[in-house]
């Protein structure tokens, strides 16, 4: 924690029995740090889920390592970067049309990421839709577990790939559904601040070292089964290890565009 006493009153974390629009505003504004809704999905629907990942193609494990498979389900448009930044349409399009494809076969139901955006674009007063890259819907709906943590970053499409959609994006939201959750640790923290140029003498890895939030006030939200949480990843944030158990979580980004829809991906 910063070791000035001076504190964001508004960089909270809001527990609430549903997200509304307000709440969105304020995401996307970068006031609020995020909002919570426990239960948001049933204790049947986070089962039935967890039944259902057998069916899903999952990835990414070692049997030395890792006593069960590491559920690592659909692409993320951050993994098909080329050198120069630009994407790698080739595969990036061939594994989507892979997971959409796996995900129908699945036959999940409840579906959970149908549930979660419908509730959204409720919440917003539009629907939510897919973002298109040359008309064409990119996946959105990716299942991650994530036992061994995450390292402090920040996700931010308008760097990462600049003019990759055919909308344009201002705000940038975090979605992530949890059907498993550890009995200890695995919480995610957030913290009052974004890149700047200068936060790259901490780079490691993907991410970026302790210093870069030294100073800035933080949240952190340790998740309970069935919660739905809501954040700005243009702040940076990180996930804690757990030792024992399974953090498992639907994520999707929300993007607020220029015309005052919320589009989204993964
Ligand atoms: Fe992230």
């Amino acid at each position: 924690m910063p070791h000035s006493t001076a504190l964001d009153p508004l960089f909270t974390a809001v527990n609430t029995a549903a997200f509304t629009d307000r709440h969105l505003a304020n995401l996307a504004a970068g006031t609020l740090a995020a909002v919570r809704v426990p239960d948001f999905l049933d204790k049947p629907t986070c089962r039935a889920a967890m039944e259902a990942l057998h069916r899903l193609p999952t990835a990414e494990y070692d049997l030395a390592r890792v006593p069960t498979p590491i559920v690592r389900f659909g692409p993320a448009l951050n993994d098909y970067r080329g050198q120069r930044g630009q994407l790698d349409a080739a595969r990036y399009w061939r594994d989507a049309e892979t997971a959409r494809a796996a995900w129908h076969r699945a036959g999940m139901r409840p579906d959970p990421i149908a549930v979660s955006l419908a509730r959204l674009g409720g919440a917003w007063g539009a629907a939510v839709t897919p973002a298109t890259i040359g008309g064409r819907a990119v996946f959105g709906g990716t299942l991650r577990e994530i036992n061994a943590g995450a390292l402090i970053h920040y996700d931010d499409i308008n760097r990462e790939v600049p003019g990759l959609f055919d909308q344009e994006i201002v705000a940038q939201l975090a979605f992530n559904v949890w059907i498993s959750v550890p009995a200890e640790g695995g919480a995610t923290a957030i913290w009052r601040h974004r890149w700047e140029p200068t936060d790259e003498r901490y780079r490691h890895a993907y991410g970026y070292r302790p210093e870069t939030v030294a100073d800035h006030q933080q949240v952190n939200l340790t998740p309970e089964l069935g919660d739905a949480l809501l954040f700005n990843p243009a702040n940076f944030h990180a996930v804690e290890p757990c030792p024992h158990g399974r953090r498992i979580a639907f994520a999707f980004f929300l993007g607020l565009t220029t015309t005052g829809q919320l589009i989204t991906w993964s």
